[in-house]
């Protein structure tokens, strides 16, 4: 175990270590909390990573599962079982690569390969279109690079259906090349060994990670395929997602966030969501007190619930209007009543809610079906998807969606309605 190694193993019993010549220090852990703390810059972190390599590799020689793409690691097995494995667990992939090594047993097979068998070799393993991107890379491959694929990631992202993590591990499984292999198991393990509380579904923090490892990759360590598979290994059976067995962990006393205590809040994996922003103009429509509601169609955003009716945009008091007029209809008063947003997963409503006063006042039993038509009145229809009611029966009998909550609160508290 080298100075480094030691460096790394000290961090725990002082907030500021004094790092060995040659050996960066970390910043002041005692001044900012973990999850926050200012990342070193990658070079300090290639230095602390692979000064952690050799306990890793020993966990690795003694600990790992022994899989088919691994005893035999030749660029193109390592890359089919890359992609076989992209969206399938190791357990499920091993039948499957056995038996398309057996069909296809290099790239000019592959190559070669009618679509139906090829078809018939992935069949369950799904998502169609990794195979279908396998061949037409190994077209490439035969075609361009005498039927051996390049051992320099950057050429090997060139090709159909590789991407970096798979770049990097042909690279660095089969051809030895000191290429990051990372991840999202890879990037877990990172980010827990840093205490790194960025955000890992974030591609700058991916490629960030990335630059680490390479730099770590680059300070000589003798076998850097073994380093990316051990690290997965590592993801796979030891810095699970849930309940990581640190105490079998050969970073146990390295790893920052075993040492502040929060393994179980990292990696932070925050999806980012973009939601679409519609604003709509919502009338509570009071015919003498009673106020329309509608079932809304039977597919989509709250199927089949009921809600006010609304109008798409932010409308004036004359459009309203108009619109009602247009219907038959006799506004006799516009009100403002509520303005607020509504936030769905995928959406964003912003609603404009008026009270509308029409003169019509329809003499009907409560919860008589009624039709809303284009440009007619509400009128009885059976399975008519509109019904006038108090806004006591609205609480009580039809509770709308908490879109629109705001909404029925502002008719039940309305004054100058009649007494619910
Ligand atoms: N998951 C992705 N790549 C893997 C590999 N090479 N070994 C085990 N599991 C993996």
């Amino acid at each position: 175990m080298g100075l480094q190694r030691r460096a790394v193993l000290t961090l725990k019993k002082t907030a500021t270590p004094t790092a060995p010549a040659g050996v960066p220090d970390l910043p002041d852990r005692a001044a900012v909390p973990a999850h926050t703390a200012e990342t070193p810059d990658s070079a300090e972190r290639g230095a602390l990573l692979a000064a952690a390599f050799p306990a890793l590799l020993a966990f690795y020689d003694r600990e790992r599962r022994h899989l088919p793409w691994r005893e035999e690691p030749t660029p193109y097995r390592v890359w089919v079982s890359e992609i076989m494995l992209q969206q399938t667990r190791v357990e499920a992939v091993k039948p499957y690569f056995e038996r398309f090594m057996r069909a296809l047993p290099d790239v000019y097979a592959l190559a070669a390969c009618p679509p139906d068998t090829l078809h018939k070799l992935w069949e369950g393993l799904g998502y169609y279109s990794r195979v279908r991107n396998l061949q037409r890379a190994a077209e490439l491959v035969v075609r361009d690079y005498g039927g051996e694929l390049p051992r320099d990631p950057k050429t090997l992202l060139t090709l159909p259906g590789i991407g970096s993590y798979t770049a990097g591990a042909i690279a660095a499984f089969a051809y030895g090349v000191p290429a990051p292999a990372v991840d999202g198991n890879v990037l877990r393990v990172l980010a827990r060994f840093f205490a790194d509380g960025r955000n890992i579904l974030d591609p700058r923090v991916k490629t960030d990670f990335e630059t680490t490892v390479a730099d770590a990759l680059s300070r000589g360590t003798p076998r850097p395929g073994d380093v990316g598979q051990a690290l997965i290994e590592l993801g796979a059976t030891v810095c699970t997602p849930a309940n990581p067995a640190c105490e079998k962990c050969p970073w146990h006393d390295a790893c920052r966030a075993r040492q502040d205590g929060c393994t179980s809040t990292l990696p932070c994996r925050e999806k980012k969501t973009t939601r679409r922003e519609e604003s709509r103009t919502v009338l509570l429509l009071s015919f003498g007190g009673r106020y329309l509601i509608r079932r809304r169609p039977d597919r989509g955003l709250l199927a089949s619930l009921y809600e006010f009716p609304s109008l798409d945009g932010f409308r004036t008091e004359e459009e309203i209007r108009a619109y009602l007029i247009a219907r038959g209809l006799t506004p006799l008063s516009v009100a403002p009543a509520a303005d607020y947003p509504h936030v769905f997963t995928h959406l964003v409503w912003h609603l404009h809610g008026v009270f509308v006063d029409v003169a019509e006042a329809f003499d009907l039993p409560e919860e008589t079906p009624l039709a809303l038509g284009g440009n007619t009145p509400p009128t009885p229809a059976p399975g008519g998807d509109c019904l006038l009611l108090t806004p006591a029966r609205i609480r009580d009998v039809y509770p709308l969606p908490s879109a629109f909550a705001p909404l029925t609160a502002a008719i039940l508290t309305r004054k100058g309605d009649k007494p619910c």
